[in-house]
């Protein structure tokens, strides 16, 4: 199977995701005009793990959603892979978008589909694939996600945690560089998230998938991203390496908080390993991560 975008994106240096100023505004039922996204920009490198944080009603989804054009900006250029979206013919939009995934909060599969027609669906639509070539992609996509075994159930029989395995082996299959993550973990339970977010680490790892994670959940960008952009009302308002020691005070609580987190995480290690030389046993003394 070809990959259907050019290899621009492919290269380290450069953006696989850059949007340029980008604006959207809608009109509310008062009359009044609200401005979800205001003059944005922010370049997103290939093989990333990149958080959207904000408080709700901030315009992260909105922002994510501007990613693949399910919300068409106002004002400005959206570029993945080195093409603007903005500018392509509905038909070259729809061959763009096999290039970049989507998962959801509430998983949005097909409830009278199979886990293997739910999976196959992106590659049957598009029509570029044979029988076997589906059969194939379906089963490989099944089994990075740890579900071969639920290729003939349907959704209904399955837990929100299978539902979303199936959700990121369905956005896979086509083979994006991008995989867009709305709240992918918010109606899961803590330990549920805690095997999500490793499968998705694993993903970005084994295949290098890029992916961009909106949450308000700042365990999941502590446990999971390598990025993270914060929005205040449809602004960027501060943008850093998770792992980075700040030169400087953050500038948001969120920030700040996110970074307390991390040097957390780094002190219990540092102890779990101190008391591991010492002869006790470590997992007795690492704290569990928390999970809001
Ligand atoms: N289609 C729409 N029509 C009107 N207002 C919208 C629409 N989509 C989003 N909004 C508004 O834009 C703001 C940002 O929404 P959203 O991007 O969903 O925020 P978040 O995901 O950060 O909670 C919210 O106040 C929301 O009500
Ligand atoms: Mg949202």
């Amino acid at each position: 199977m070809s990959h259907p975008s050019p290899d621009a994106g492919r290269d380290a240096a450069t953006p696989v995701i850059r949007l340029q100023s980008v604006q959207k505004s809608f009109a509310l039922p008062s009359g009044e005009v609200f401005d979800a996204v205001q003059s944005l920009s922010l370049e997103i490198q290939q093989g990333d793990v990149f958080g959207l944080i904000g408080k709700s009603g901030a315009g992260k989804s909105t922002l994510l959603r501007l990613i693949n054009l399910l919300e068409r900006p106002d004002s400005g250029q959206v570029l993945v892979g080195g093409r603007d979206l903005t500018t392509l013919s509905r038909r070259e939009l729809r061959d763009t978008r096999q290039n970049i995934g989507m998962i959801f909060q509430q998983f949005n599969l097909l409830q009278n589909a199979t886990v293997f027609d739910n999976v196959a669906f992106p590659l049957k639509i598009h029509g570029r694939h044979s029988k076997a070539e589906i059969n194939a992609r379906v089963r490989e996509c099944l089994a990075l996600v740890g579900l071969a075994e639920k290729i003939d159930t349907y959704p209904a029989q399955l837990s929100g945690g299978q539902k979303q395995r199936v959700a990121i082996a369905r956005a896979l299959a086509p083979r994006p560089q991008v995989l867009l993550c709305d709240e992918p973990t918010s109606a899961l339970d803590s330990e549920t998230t805690r095997s999500l977010l490793e499968t998705l680490r694993d993903i970005n790892q084994k295949i290098g998938v890029t992916i961009v994670i909106v949450t308000h959940e700042l365990s999941v960008v502590e446990v999971l991203c390598r990025n993270v952009a914060i929005l205040e009302k449809g602004r960027l308002v501060e943008q850093f390496a998770v792992e980075d020691a700040p030169k400087a005070e953050r500038k948001t609580a969120l920030g700040r908080e996110i970074d307390e987190l991390v040097r957390r995480r780094e002190r219990d290690a540092r102890e779990a390993l101190a008391a591991g030389a010492l002869g006790a046993a470590p997992s007795l003394n690492a704290k569990e991560p928390a999970y809001v």
